[in-house]
């Protein structure tokens, strides 16, 4: 798929499939989720720029290098922060925005509540966070809010999408890159991913 980048480490594989597991209680659920979202963040990171710097190891100068590109994380609440952790573990300097958005269960439309990044996004490698991607309408929604903020750079990272998510995503914004550790069958009459993994805000809150 055009735009989609598939992460399909084997540690990723593995903590996925701990995750979609039922039996998967909510304290496990959050750390495996943790440790999974920095394997993810080295692989959405893959190309960032650098600039080279020379250090005086205890003998002679080496060669070395440092992260040029800042980094705008943006979890969108609330299962979104079950990402940040993991990521700014690997991003230490990165500044953290928040997007708090929940989905109607009537409409399935998204609705927002809250909304706080820092300034100056436009040169700045903006990575949206959220573990799942249904039906795509809170994504393109938070996408076009970050985007009248100035963010030019944007990268949608979730655990697992839809087909229809995907594509709605892609259509809404084409630029915008996505990163996935799956993309799976479809989706129900409730907008649930299947088979996904339930849902995660609920299964990481322990709110079912
Ligand atoms: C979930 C999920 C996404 C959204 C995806 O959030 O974390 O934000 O649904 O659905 P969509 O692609 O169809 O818009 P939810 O509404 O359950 O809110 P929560 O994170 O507060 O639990």
């Amino acid at each position: 798929m055009p735009n989609v980048k598939l992460i399909d480490h084997p540690l990723v594989r593995r903590d996925l499939t701990s995750l979609r597991d039922r039996r998967t209680p909510s304290n496990l659920f959050r750390a495996i989720l943790r440790r999974t979202s920095s394997l993810m963040a080295y692989e959405v990171t893959r190309d960032l720029r650098v600039k080279e710097v020379v250090v005086r190891t205890p003998l002679e100068t080496a060669k070395g290098y440092l992260v040029s590109q800042p980094i705008v994380l943006v979890p969108i609440l609330r299962a979104g922060l079950g990402l940040v952790g993991g990521f700014v573990e690997v991003l230490p300097d990165a500044r953290v925005g928040h997007i708090g958005m929940y989905r109607s269960e009537e409409t399935l439309q998204p609705v927002d509540y809250y909304f706080k990044v820092p300034r100056n996004l436009r040169d700045v490698l903006v990575l949206v966070l959220d573990p799942m991607l249904a039906t795509g309408g809170s994504a393109v929604a938070a996408v076009s809010f970050l985007k009248a903020k100035g963010a030019r750079t944007i990268r949608f990272v979730t655990l697992v999408a839809s087909p229809e998510g995907v594509r709605t995503l892609r259509k809404g914004h084409p630029d915008v890159e996505i990163f996935t550790c799956s993309v799976d069958r479809g989706l129900n009459e409730k907008g649930f991913i299947l088979p996904g993994l339930g849902d995660a805000g609920d299964r990481m809150f322990g709110t079912e």
